[in-house]
C-alpha cells in the first residue's frame, strides 16, 4: 500500500506526529511518503492508495496551507481513502469556562479537513484522531502522543485493507 501523509506545522508538533505515524506505517512494511501540505504535487495524491492529512488547530481551523492542499482542484481525491488528524489543546486545560466553551463548540482542524475531503468524494476510513499539545499556545506535545500516533498507523492500515 502506497501512503501519502500531508501535514502542516507551526511549532513542530504536528510534524512530530506525522513522522511518528509514518514510522508506524514503515514498521508495518507499508510504503509511505511524508510531504508538507504546501509542497505536494498532483502525482503525490494520484499515486497514493491512502492519504492521511494532519494540521495544527489554529483558531478552530486547519492552517491555510492545509486547506489549500485539500481544496486544490488539481488533486484528485475522488474515491481516495483518507484519514485526518490534528493537534489541539485539551479543553480541560483551559482555565476560563467561557473560552473552553468557545473552543469546544467552534471545532477543530480535523473537522474541516474531513468535511472538505468528503465533499470532494474521498472515502473516510477512520475517525479523525486528535493529538494533544499543552501550554498556553500549545507548543509542547503531551507525553506518549507520538507512541499513540505510531500505533494509529496500524489501525489505519487494517481499516484501509478492509474497505
Ligand atoms: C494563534 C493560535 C490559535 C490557536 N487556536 C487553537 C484552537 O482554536 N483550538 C485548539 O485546540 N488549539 C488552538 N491553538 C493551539 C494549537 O493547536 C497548537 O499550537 C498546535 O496544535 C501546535 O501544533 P504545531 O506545533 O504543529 O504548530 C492555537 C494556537 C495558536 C498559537
Amino acid at each position: 500500500m502506497n501512503i501519502l501523509i500531508l501535514y502542516d506545522t507551526v511549532f513542530g508538533n504536528t510534524k512530530k506526529i506525522a513522522e511518528a505515524v509514518a514510522d508506524g506505517f514503515s514498521a508495518a512494511k507499508a510504503k509511505v511518503r511524508l510531504i508538507h501540505a504546501g509542497e505536494a504535487v498532483p502525482t503525490d495524491v494520484a499515486t497514493a492508495d491512502l492519504v492521511v492529512v494532519g494540521s495544527p488547530t489554529r483558531a478552530f481551523r486547519p492552517t491555510a496551507a492545509t486547506m489549500k492542499a485539500v481544496k486544490n482542484p488539481l488533486f484528485d481525491f475522488t474515491g481516495k481513502k483518507f484519514a485526518a488528524f490534528d493537534t489541539r489543546i485539551d479543553p480541560e486545560e483551559i482555565k476560563s469556562g467561557f473560552f473552553r466553551k468557545i473552543v469546544t463548540s467552534f471545532g477543530y482542524a480535523a473537522d474541516a479537513i474531513e468535511k472538505t475531503l468528503l465533499k470532494r468524494g474521498a472515502v473516510k476510513i477512520a475517525e479523525a484522531h486528535p493529538f494533544i499539545v499543552t501550554g498556553d499556545q500549545g507548543t509542547v506535545l503531551r507525553k506518549r502522543e507520538t507512541e499513540t500516533a505510531f500505533d494509529w498507523a496500524r489501525t489505519l492500515l487494517a481499516n484501509a485493507g478492509s474497505r
